[in-house]
């Protein structure tokens, strides 16, 4: 795990998209994506760049259960949003949050990470330690899958929404063991209500009970932390 210390969530981005940039020139072709306020730095470094991206393809982490692609709240907005519309991909894929068969949505999502091994994966981190929405407790083995969203996680992601009983109480979330075995992970976390995550993932055991920290076994990492998100790190 390399560890970056930058100002601020603007350098952060800068810095995630230099890498983003060395990866592509080396091949990359599959990107993996990310939502939350977090990576939204990394996407405007992306968006006012020439960057062309319209050989690439993207599969998102996650999404919420219920919401369509067309609801402002739904990871399918959220990216089009503050990527896609301005950055055209050869082709995009969320998981879909409206399927009625989710069981058959998760299998079709695993069949396509397959089919499109993940080359540069960006993530988050929930302050409660999770990836993607692989909470506290999720095997290590599991791939995609339906998530029951914590308390602390709707609490979180309710700021987005209008009020706490608007948020999706289930999403469709890439497993840990397929994020594992993306080629090389950025990892972006900002702000003090992450610093206890943070110090966990780079200093404490590898656990289940938090997710992230599991990153510590794949062998090409890059943790970007700003100030207040790296204040409690040895
Ligand atoms: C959300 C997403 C994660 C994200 C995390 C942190 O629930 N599913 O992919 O990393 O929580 O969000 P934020 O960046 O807004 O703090």
């Amino acid at each position: 795990m390399k560890l970056i210390r930058v100002e601020n969530p603007a350098e952060g981005g800068k810095i995630a998209f230099t890498l983003l940039k060395e990866q592509m020139k080396a091949g990359a072709k599959t990107l993996g994506l990310a939502t939350g306020s977090t990576p939204e730095t990394f996407y405007q470094e992306i968006v006012k760049s020439s960057l062309d991206l319209s050989d690439m393809t993207s599969i998102n982490l996650d999404e919420y259960v219920g919401l369509a692609a067309s609801n402002q709240q739904s990871y399918h907005y959220f990216m089009h949003k503050h990527l896609f519309d301005a950055k055209p991909f050869k082709e995009n894929f969320l998981p879909n949050g409206l399927a009625k068969d989710l069981a058959a949505e998760v299998k079709a999502y695993d069949q396509l990470i397959a089919k499109h091994p993940i080359d540069f994966q960006i993530l988050g981190i929930g302050r409660n330690g999770h990836i993607g929405f692989n909470e506290p407790g999720t095997s290590f083995e599991v791939t995609t899958h339906v998530v029951d969203l914590e308390p602390d996680t709707i609490e979180a992601n309710s700021r987005f929404f209008a009020s706490k009983d608007e948020v999706p109480k289930q999403a469709i979330s890439m497993g840990i063991a397929s994020i594992m075995q993306s080629k090389m992970i950025v990892l972006l976390a900002f702000g003090k209500e992450k610093a206890e995550a943070v110090k966990a993932m780079v200093e404490g055991p590898v656990t289940q009970d938090l997710p992230a920290s599991i990153l510590q076994k794949h062998p090409n990492v890059v943790v970007i932390v700003d100030q207040a998100a790296a204040e409690l790190l040895d």
